[in-house]
């Protein structure tokens, strides 16, 4: 396993993590032109938040790639890399104060490799990844449109389970749209579910 410096982060730095479908790794300029390549399409962005630029120029690929990724805010960033090229991107981001307990996950990956397991994979990938190395975090989640079957099932193959579903919740591209809350915790916590 092989590590990069992430020096935004308190954090050991970020690991590669390598699957069997694709590997995990950090981010670097060069990966901006294929990056670029698979973020530019409206299918990704569908489902994404409003903040995800559509389209996707290169000097947004190159921000993104070269320093951005690495705000705090941001979390711990891994491209998604299959066949030698990042095609997607993953990611774990700590929350602060009382919600410390639980870290966000978002991800997404171009539609050239969608429904090929992959997304599924890198989940279990950072899941693992997650709580050997955050050891305040006991709770890992994403909130998913409701509408978004493939993340549903990325969530279910990777044993997140629903948490709640919440009707009306997001206002995206000028709709108001259901949500669902996929959530896993920290293998040997007994979960109550009510
Ligand atoms: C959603 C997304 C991440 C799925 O990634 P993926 O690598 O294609 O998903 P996987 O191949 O691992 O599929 C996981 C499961 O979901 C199912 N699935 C995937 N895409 C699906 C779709 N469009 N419709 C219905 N089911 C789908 C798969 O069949 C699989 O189910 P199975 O375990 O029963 O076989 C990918 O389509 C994507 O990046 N979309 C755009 C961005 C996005 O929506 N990100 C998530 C925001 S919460």
């Amino acid at each position: 396993m092989t590590a990069t410096p992430n020096p935004a982060k308190d954090a050991a730095p970020l690991p590669t993590l390598p699957g069997q479908r694709c590997t995990l790794r950090a981010l670097v300029l060069a990966d901006a032109p294929s990056l670029q390549r698979h973020a530019d399409d409206p299918a990704v962005a569908h489902n994404l938040f409003e903040g995800f630029p559509q389209p996707y120029t290169l000097e947004q690929a190159e921000h993104w790639c070269g320093h951005f990724h690495r705000e705090p805010q941001f979390g711990h960033v891994w491209g998604i890399t299959v066949d030698g090229e990042v095609a997607g991107c993953i990611s774990v981001a700590p929350e602060r104060g009382l919600w410390r307990g639980s870290a966000c996950i978002g991800y997404w990956l171009g539609q050239a490799h969608w429904r090929q397991g992959i997304v599924s994979e890198a989940l279990g990938l950072v899941t693992f990844w997650a709580w050997a190395n955050l050891p305040q975090v006991t709770r890992l989640y994403m909130p998913i449109y409701a509408r978004n079957a493939g993340s549903r099932g990325v969530a279910r193959r990777a044993g997140y389970v629903q948490e709640g579903y919440l009707p009306y919740a997001v206002c995206k591209s000028g709709e108001s749209i259901d949500a669902v809350l996929c959530g896993a915790y920290r293998p040997g916590l007994e979960v109550e579910t009510k």
